[in-house]
């Protein structure tokens, strides 16, 4: 390096960071979107994608993604804006605006630039974000790029939440953002009551339904399911988890679609998606707007699992989804706790700071529609082992 002071910098940072466990290394995982993963040349039952629905490898996703490529080729070459358009993205949005029954939606790369163009473009100085504490870093980012006031209230407090809604009643320009199945935690927002404060607030309501679409309310969201869906302005969601592809799916009236496409900068500023995930994309749409029975069956798994596992006394938290997390507390705990598990045949993620708030280390289980219920059981009796030989 260069620079001297850089050098030492980097050094004591990654020193820092080494002991305190919370050094991040790329697991060496092969075959991460399947069932069974190969992990140090082991298979290994994964519960740590969020492909949710099991779809990544399935046979229609990867026949369209084929056909996709061989007739527009691998890449983009541009912006949609100038010459990456093809007729599969208008045949994806127009379908996905049916689906979420929104006037028109538009896709982007990831779910992550999505939630950057989405505040971006809508918020500027003049204007109050409100955030849940707990929402996706992405929303987080995309308000620091905005220049907003960002408002954070306690996680799922809804009496903060009016509090601060109170406070700022006066200002015109506002702007609330929740994850409607929070990633780390897998519990649910209270939409209902958020949805109402926003109309007595005359708040623009937007929702990431990133973990929720495919799974919730016949795969349309959360918002369906709890049929709040009209008070919401924008739907922004994923293709990345459930769908088993990639890309951010943003649905709401024709002018906010339109002011999105005119103004999102990871939009305008960024190659379009590769006809192969597009295809991908299409073909996980048709699947889970034709058959929503996946979503419904990772659902029923998840809620018999967490009792379970809460009957051995693990910390589960509030998880009401296919997202349950084992609270674990200190970071050594956590990996301790992903390595007996390694050793039992199962593969999960163990969640540090600053993913999630210090001293609340976790595993994070993410189940999928494709679990057999030997699988289960091989879960159910891993934990207990766990429970005798590393937490007791
Ligand atoms: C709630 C939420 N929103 C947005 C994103 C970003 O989506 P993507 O991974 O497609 O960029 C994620 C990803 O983990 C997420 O959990």
């Amino acid at each position: 390096m260069t620079s001297k002071w850089f050098n030492q910098h980097i050094s004591k940072e990654l020193a820092a960071l080494e002991e305190s466990s919370l050094f991040r290394r790329i697991p060496a995982v092969e075959n991460g979107a399947d069932k069974e993963l190969i992990f140090n040349g082991r298979k290994l039952l994964n519960l740590a994608s969020n492909d949710y629905l099991g779809l990544a490898h399935s046979q229609q996703l990867c026949e369209t993604s084929i056909l996709a490529i061989r007739e527009y080729g691998t890449g983009a070459a541009a912006s949609r804006l100038v010459t990456g358009n093809f007729k599969l993205y208008e045949d994806l949005e127009r379908e996905f605006s049916a689906f979420k029954e929104q006037d028109d939606s538009m896709l982007f790369s990831s779910g992550y630039a999505a939630n950057l163009a989405i505040l971006d473009s809508l918020a500027d100085r003049h204007t109050v974000v409100f955030s849940d504490k707990l929402n996706h870093a992405s929303i987080i980012d995309g308000i620091k790029m905005s220049g907003a006031k960002h408002v954070r209230y306690r996680h799922n407090d809804i009496d903060h939440l009016k509090k601060r809604l109170e406070y700022f009643a006066n200002i015109p320009s506002k702007i609330l953002i929740t994850d409607t199945i929070f990633s780390m935690d897998g519990d649910l927002a209270h939409i209902e009551q958020i949805a109402q404060l926003c109309t007595d607030f005359d708040v623009l309501f937007i929702v990431d339904e990133a973990h929720a679409e495919g799974v919730f309310g016949a795969g349309k969201g959360l918002c369906f399911e709890r049929k709040i869906s009209e008070m919401v302005d924008l739907h922004m969601g994923a293709f990345s988890k459930a769908f088993g592809s990639l890309g951010g799916m943003v649905a709401g009236s024709s002018d906010l679609i339109s002011f999105l496409r005119n103004k999102g900068r990871s939009f305008i500023f960024s190659t379009a998606l590769p006809p192969a995930v597009v295809g991908a994309n299409l073909a996980a749409l048709r699947l889970v707007s034709s058959d929503p029975s996946r979503g419904e069956r990772v659902l029923e798994i998840s809620r018999d699992l967490k009792i379970f596992l809460e009957s051995e006394g693990f910390d589960c938290g509030n998880s009401g989804s296919q997202i349950i997390p084992v609270v674990l507390g200190e970071n050594s705990l956590a990996l301790k706790a992903q390595a007996f598990l390694v050793d039992e045949g199962i593969y999960v993620a163990a969640i540090r700071p600053p993913t999630v708030p210090v001293n609340t280390a976790r595993l994070r289980l993410s189940l999928r529609a494709d679990l057999t219920s030997q699988d289960l059981d091989k879960i159910m009796r891993s934990f207990v082992l766990l429970r005798r030989e590393i937490l007791s």
